[in-house]
């Protein structure tokens, strides 16, 4: 039986992270491609996020992989496969779909990363 993609998570019902209508990025501030990481807050309340940007989409995910719940990313916005094409688990390889976070291949195959809910507005990413 195939997963269904988890709805949203509004940032507003975690610990330690902005209030709905912040703004997370600036849209004219993302690389091509790759990522942004966004830490909001360290040790036992750490909340990490990061958005992806393709030609048409943008898409901000939990930095939570679902296999064994580490960060995807081991140093800083570097989020994708050496191809560029897909996100990359760095712990155990898992690669997930740039958009959808569906994961692709590897040991959560079929699994989705969580959304944050957010809303582009004048060219900014804001938490809903
Ligand atoms: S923790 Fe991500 S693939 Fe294992």
């Amino acid at each position: 039986m195939k997963n269904s993609a988890p709805s949203p998570l509004s940032l507003a019902d975690l610990e330690g992270t902005p209030p709905t209508g912040t703004l997370l990025f600036n849209v004219a501030d993302l690389p091509d491609h790759g990522g942004k990481e966004i830490i909001f807050a360290e040790g036992r309340l750490r909340t990490s996020i990061f958005v992806q940007k393709t030609d048409d989409a943008i898409a901000v995910f939990l930095n939570h992989c679902p296999h064994a719940g580490t960060p995807l990313n081991m140093l800083g916005d570097r989020f994708l496969d050496i191809r560029g094409k897909n996100i990359l688990c760095r712990t155990h390889g898992a690669t997930f779909d740039r958009i959808s976070g569906e994961c692709i291949a590897g040991p959560c195959k079929g699994r989705y990363l969580t959304p944050i809910a957010c809303r582009i507005e004048n060219g900014a990413v804001i938490s809903l």
